[in-house]
């Protein structure tokens, strides 16, 4: 098979749950501390808004304590790696946390939003955002106070940047999911489309996700190992 070139990866939470970020679905996850319908949903944030800003609140000021760890510098490098040698890498991420970009990813979707920055409910203006939010703030923008929200895509609502991703997945010669249980669409999805247009796909991941039968490659270990190895292999069969 000649050298992958032009490579798309997905990542979820477990690319940076080694770096003190917590995953949703495992045992001591996310999900098994909050009920999402409350804290992850637009009808959470109308009927409890105040629950929904301390929510996003604790994990906010979290990030500033957290570094990226050797998977997200190998995707980093990865990504300069191919482009010296006239390749692409498209990263699309799940995660809201920044760590790829501190890591020093470039062409980064972030499908589900950012967790530094907020968007205006009434005018949609989005900008960073480190502080608290709560329903006492007042948008730079159009001066409404209460509309901040955290810039989240929440259950119910669109993913961002799917145009962009399934045209970076129509024209790649790999695909790969790292650190994600496949369980929430369209995300989950884009390996059955790269599959359907004969794209290899590659898994790396703690356990085999819940599509794990659709991938023609996996490598299973904690992803501050299989991912920089993995990428080492890429690189080196350029
Ligand atoms: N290394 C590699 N993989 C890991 C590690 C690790 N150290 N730790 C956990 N994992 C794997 C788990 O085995 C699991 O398959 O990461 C995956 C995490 O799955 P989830 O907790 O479901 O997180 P994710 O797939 O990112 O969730 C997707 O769901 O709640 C929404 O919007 C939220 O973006 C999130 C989406």
């Amino acid at each position: 098979m000649s050298a992958a070139k032009n490579i798309v990866i997905l990542t979820g939470s477990g690319v940076s749950a080694e770096s003190g970020v917590g995953t949703f679905r495992d045992k001591d996850g996310i999900w098994a501390r909050y009920d999402y319908r409350e804290v992850a949903t637009p009808e959470g944030f109308a009927k409890n808004p105040a629950l929904v800003h301390s929510f996003y609140n604790e994990r906010r000021r979290r990030l500033p304590g957290v570094s990226p760890n050797a998977a997200h510098v190998a995707l980093a490098e990865l990504e300069a790696g191919l482009a010296a040698k006239g390749g692409r890498l498209t990263l699309i991420t799940q995660n809201v946390d920044d760590l790829h970009e501190r890591a020093g990813s470039k062409n980064l979707l972030h499908m589900h939003g950012e967790l530094l920055k907020a968007q205006c409910g009434v005018c949609g203006d989005v900008r960073d955002w480190r502080e608290d939010l709560s329903t006492d703030i007042v948008c730079p923008a159009c001066e409404r106070t209460g509309a901040m929200r955290p810039y989240v895509v929440w259950f119910g609502e669109m993913p961002r940047f799917l145009e962009e991703s399934v045209a970076a997945i129509a024209r790649a010669d790999l695909f790969v999911s790292i650190g994600t249980s496949g369980a929430v669409y369209p995300a989950a999805g884009f390996v059955s489309e790269a599959r359907g247009l004969g794209v290899p796909a590659t898994e790396l991941n703690l356990e085999p996700s819940a599509n794990a039968l659709l991938f023609t490659d996996s490598r299973y270990g904690p992803a501050t190992e299989v991912a920089p190895a993995w990428a080492r292999e890429i690189l080196a069969a350029l």
